[in-house]
């Protein structure tokens, strides 16, 4: 009889584990992120921004196109992001302007974190139509704690909480984000295709997108533009 039982005990174990795995998101998605955003801290008192985002993500061609929409005080901004892996191009579009840079390494499948701990379950909507939806809470680089909430079937992003604490000038900063919209297509593939004309050649860098010091430049430049229209490319 033991050696029945225990095998039941396993399965049942597994079972549980299963139900509430570290999936990885559908290898093709296209989705609407909207984010909002909030600091707080002594200095500078309680300050917040909306943006959206439209997220178009292919696993299977390792491509992945960011459009976004942000509106801090009345300051609206636009731009775009292409990363091609095969081709190993970074595309950055602002305005008129245009960055090229280099993007090395293989791109990342987005899954839920192997050292993310489940932190709960529920049913979001009702009845028939109610989708159970699992709960994450993970470390991510820079001291921000992400809470996560992804569809138990399908692997389908519903919403994310950032927090993050800067300990040296006590500021709060938290981000949350809401997906909508998703579908486990590309309906629209040339939202990879890179600009024409291209980024002129003063805008083309050889340093990898993750180079801190051109992510701080771009960061910089991003700040100063004042754009409230996507560009005619
Ligand atoms: C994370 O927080 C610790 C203190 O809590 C600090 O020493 C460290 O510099 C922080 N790291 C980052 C990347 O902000
Ligand atoms: C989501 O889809 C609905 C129905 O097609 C559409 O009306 C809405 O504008 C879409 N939302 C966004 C943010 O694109």
């Amino acid at each position: 009889m033991k050696h029945l039982t225990l095998p039941v005990h396993v399965f049942a174990l597994f079972a549980v584990c299963y139900g509430q795995q570290h999936c990885c998101y559908p290898d093709q998605y296209d989705l609407r992120e909207s984010e909002t955003g909030w600091n707080y801290g002594p200095v500078g008192g309680v300050s917040s921004y909306r943006g959206s985002r439209h997220v178009v993500y292919d696993f299977v061609h390792k491509k992945l196109a960011i459009e976004e929409r942000t509106d801090s005080g009345g300051v609206r901004q636009y731009y775009k992001m292409i990363y091609d892996y095969p081709e190993g191009a970074h595309y950055l579009i602002m305005g008129t302007d245009c960055f090229k840079t280099k993007l090395t390494g293989d791109m990342k499948q987005h899954c839920i974190p192997g050292q993310a701990s489940h932190v709960g379950s529920y049913v979001y909507g009702a009845g028939d139509s109610g989708v159970l939806v699992d709960a994450f809470l993970f470390q991510v680089k820079g001291n921000v704690t992400s809470h996560r909430e992804v569809t138990r079937a399908g692997c389908l992003p519903v919403r994310e909480l950032h927090t993050h604490l800067e300990p040296d000038d006590k500021t709060i900063s938290m981000q949350s984000f809401t997906y909508e919209n998703v579908t486990t297509t590309v309906e629209d593939p040339s939202v990879f295709t890179p600009p024409v004309p291209p980024c002129p050649p003063r805008h083309q860098f050889t340093q990898d997108v993750q180079d801190p010091e051109l992510l701080q430049w771009i960061e910089k430049t991003k700040r100063e533009q004042r754009i409230s229209d996507p560009p005619r490319l």
